[in-house]
């Protein structure tokens, strides 16, 4: 039996855009991934979350499957264009009730809320009108827009995350422009993760300042980062795993533990890596009372010649990955899961632990892991074998490594129920929950079944 730690958080995680639908309901604006899946061809077959999940609406019945599952804590997003529709300014007093509403049926079921307020949904009108993540001004839009939300939330919500995968927007919204707001760009993501890092610490010194104390809460941020195998024991292709690494993970954790971006990307990105200011430093250093980690999967990392034309096969050759000098490659043999990501479980435990060793053994949340499959529902059933597999050998990695020493206080996954997988629109399941999207109905997969067992007994039998 692997047991876990006393108190050890289970959890599972949605966002905001990829469940709630009700995109113009009660005063909602539009947010640049409104505006992004409305362009033909940027998503599959042009689906949009116009609907999605219409968990706005229906959000006691889900809250209801939650209590069924026993979840201990429930990680969402809170929609910016719900609270406030222009991106600064008005509050919106209807977003406000959905959301307090939301909190309460959590809290009357025993499940304690996790928000992220920021999963990638900005409001449309700072991307039009004020060029969106590119602009430093944005930092104090995001710790207005923070501080309303400590303000309305905080009395019952202490577990705050500022930001979701900020190196998906800056590489793939603003490297490879496959998610909104869609620019490609080589220098870009380097401006836009230095203004998200700046906004995350805005939020954080205003709750510190402010909050912190009467609500006694904790904030941090999520990062995600997938695990990098050298693919000799060469020492050029062990640097180009660490490297790679450095270039993901460190380039938002660094700043936040260290002060400053890793060394490598001073090197290889010279002058077109912005620097912090004194002022940066003081917000952002120190600015997490936890690690949140998003992790999935893994690749093989090896070393190139700088001259060579870098042909990752994962997120294509966008230019910022020539930086790196890195190439990735899957080994044909791994099982894929149908995002074509590779179930890696002992990649898990050498990336929790490369954190850990790294940035002092913080407190960890794996804020998200899970995975897409091509489920069925057949008779009311959905045999999810290999989803039940992964959580279970990914748990076992994480155990490995509480029992190494890691500081691994809680498990989310992704997520709690099938949802607009961004680009990829409706055509990936990650939930456990099957969701019938002509119906919307509901029904648990055979996962949450088994990750309900998991959860009553703090562990389960290997
Ligand atoms: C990370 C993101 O935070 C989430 O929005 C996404 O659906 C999952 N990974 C799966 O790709």
């Amino acid at each position: 039996m692997l047991k876990f730690p006393k108190d050890f958080v289970w959890g599972s995680a949605t966002s905001s855009h990829q469940i709630e639908g009700g995109a113009a309901q009660d005063g909602r604006s539009w947010s640049i991934w409104d505006a992004h899946s409305h362009i033909p061809g940027r998503t599959h077959k042009g689906d949009t979350a116009d609907v999605a999940c219409d968990h706005y609406n229906k959000y006691k019945e889900d809250v209801r499957l939650m209590a069924d599952l026993g979840l201990k804590a429930y990680r969402f997003s809170i929609s910016w264009s719900r609270i406030q529709p222009d991106g600064q300014g008005d509050i919106n007093p209807k977003g406000i009730a959905f959301y307090n509403n939301l909190i309460d049926e959590l809290l009357k079921h025993n499940i304690t809320p996790w928000i992220t307020l920021y999963h990638w949904d900005l409001p449309l009108a700072l991307q039009t009108e004020k060029d969106g993540w590119l602009n430093p001004e944005i930092a104090d839009s995001f710790a207005q827009y923070a501080g309303i939300c400590f303000g309305h939330f905080g009395d019952r919500v202490k577990n705050w995350i500022t930001l979701n995968e900020p190196w998906v927007v800056a590489i793939l919204g603003h490297g490879e422009g496959i998610f909104a707001p869609g620019r490609k760009s080589k220098d870009e993501p380097y401006q836009v993760a230095h203004q998200l890092l700046r906004a995350h610490g805005k939020a954080v010194q205003l709750y510190r300042g402010k909050y912190q104390t009467a609500q006694k809460g904790q904030i941090g941020i999520t990062n995600n980062c997938d695990w990098r195998e050298p693919l000799t024991n060469s020492e050029a292709d062990k640097d180009a795993a660490q490297r790679s690494l450095e270039f993901f993970l460190g380039w938002f954790a660094d700043p936040i533990y260290f002060g400053d971006y890793p060394q490598v990307m001073k090197d290889r990105v010279g002058d077109r890596l912005p620097k912090f200011t004194k002022e940066d430093i003081a917000l952002i250093k120190g600015s997490s009372d936890f690690f949140g980690l998003n992790h999935y999967t893994g690749l093989y990392a090896s070393d190139v010649d700088p001259d060579a034309d870098v042909q990752n096969e994962v997120y294509g050759n966008g230019g910022i990955f020539e930086d790196q000098y890195v190439q990735l490659t899957a080994d044909p043999k791994w099982e894929m899961t149908t995002m074509k990501w590779a179930i890696l479980p002992w990649g898990c435990r050498k990336l929790i632990e490369w954190v850990s060793n790294r940035y002092g053994n913080p407190p960890l949340y794996i804020t998200e892991n899970g995975c897409a499959l091509d489920d069925k529902l057949e008779n009311g059933e959905v045999k999810d074998t290999v989803r039940k597999e992964y959580i279970e050998g990914y748990l076992a990695a994480c155990h490995k490594a509480l029992q190494k020493g890691v500081n691994l206080k809680g498990y989310f996954v992704w997520s709690f129920m099938d949802n607009f997988e961004w680009a990829h629109g409706y055509s990936k399941r990650f939930g456990i929950h099957y969701v019938d999207y002509t119906t919307l109905e509901r029904t648990p997969k055979n996962s949450a079944l088994w990750f309900k067992h998991v959860i009553a007994d703090n562990g389960f039998e290997l």
